[in-house]
């Protein structure tokens, strides 16, 4: 970023000097050319030492933020694929059916029976919408790696996008967002995802351990918007209880995922890497959710939600047509 600037400024300065020297006023005075010369000089050496200290922009946000996430195990198996890992918490927010049905575009039906295939003693008139808060770690196609970044947002699972009563899609409306990565932001924007470029606590990892907390392996993680009101913050404990089996994860993880229904994110996430066995794990949770984003009115508070604590591999396909995952995931 230094150096482009000092580029640019390099650039210019011959102009500069030009103009400086043609004005009249100025012409009189017989220091412009020492002064164009010294000011080049000390750019150019100020190029020189940004290029030599800091090198490419990756390098300085790397040494101002470093996560203690484990590399990406896949990147060498899929080089030519977008791969990655998602280190963070993925719960279910039980909600009535009769406000999923307000908060999900009314041209899209709810897959009642497929969560209830997967989840038979889930509550009566219910629907799982989803949390996720999640850490993006070296992500990367082709040899090329992106800054990590974090985001979260709420979802929602079992959608029939295609009118088919069979395929499920997963429709994530909105999304806070880490602010000022760019690549991030304008990726999720171009599925017509709403995006709210936000701050994070913590800033360069899934979550953070919560010192003296009453309940083992406390964790918290929060996002706030940079620029309107929208906020997300979880607190969760470790639990032994299975409130929902590790399929019904997987399941919903891995539906294709849209915003405004223009093209489809296909993200298959992997739960047979390193990054969930011995010393990894995945863990189960249990705790709070506090959110004030679209499609909710308001500030919602949600209590003694389940969910899991993980970090998996994955390998993501954009911008892929809809209409192509009719019947996805079938045997
Ligand atoms: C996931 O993030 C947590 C919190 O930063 C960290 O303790 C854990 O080691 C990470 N897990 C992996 C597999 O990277
Ligand atoms: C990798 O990318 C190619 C080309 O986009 C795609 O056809 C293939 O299905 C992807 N691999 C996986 C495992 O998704
Ligand atoms: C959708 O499929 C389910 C399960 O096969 C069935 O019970 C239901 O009647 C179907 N709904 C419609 C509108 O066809
Ligand atoms: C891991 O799971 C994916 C599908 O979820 C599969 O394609 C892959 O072969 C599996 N890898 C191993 C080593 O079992
Ligand atoms: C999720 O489960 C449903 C059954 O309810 C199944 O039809 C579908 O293929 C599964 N989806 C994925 C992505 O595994």
């Amino acid at each position: 970023m230094w150096s482009t600037y000092l580029d640019v400024v390099l650039l210019s300065h011959p102009v500069v000097a030009f103009l400086t020297v043609k004005h009249p006023n100025m012409h009189a005075k017989p220091s412009n050319l020492q002064y164009f010369i010294v000011s080049f000089v000390s750019l150019l050496l100020l190029r020189y030492a940004a290029s030599t200290y800091f090198g490419t922009p990756e390098q300085i946000s790397l040494a101002v933020c470093t996560t203690v996430d484990q590399p990406n195990p896949i990147a060498s198996i899929y080089p030519n694929n977008a791969t990655g890992t998602l280190n963070g918490t993925v719960a279910v927010i039980p909600i009535s059916l009769k406000l999923a049905r307000q908060l999900i575009p009314p041209q899209y039906g709810i897959l009642e029976h497929a969560y209830r295939a997967l989840l038979p003693t889930f509550p009566e008139g219910m629907y799982p919408a989803i949390v996720q808060a999640l850490h993006d770690h070296e992500v990367q196609a082709f040899g090329y790696k992106i800054d990590d970044f974090t985001r979260t947002g709420i979802e929602f699972p079992f959608v029939d996008l295609l009118n088919d009563n069979h395929t499920s899609f997963k429709w994530a409306p909105s999304l806070l967002m880490a602010a000022g990565h760019e690549i991030a932001l304008k990726g999720a924007g171009d599925y017509g995802t709403n995006t709210f470029p936000a701050t994070f606590e913590p800033g360069c990892d899934a979550y953070r351990a919560v010192p003296k907390a009453k309940k083992p392996g406390t964790t918290s993680f929060s996002a706030r918007s940079i620029n309107s009101a929208e906020s997300l913050t979880t607190l969760f404990s470790s639990t032994q209880e299975e409130m929902f089996p590790l399929s019904f994860f997987k399941n919903f993880t891995n539906q294709p995922t849209f915003a405004d229904g223009k093209t489809c994110d296909n993200m298959i996430r992997l739960f047979n890497t390193s990054l969930t066995t011995a010393p990894n794990r995945i863990e189960r949770v249990m705790g709070t959710v506090r959110a004030n984003i679209h499609p909710f009115a308001g500030e919602q508070e949600w209590k003694g939600v389940y969910g899991l604590r993980m970090a998996t591999a994955f390998i993501e396909n954009n911008y892929l047509n809809c209409e192509d995952f009719r019947g996805y995931g079938d045997p």
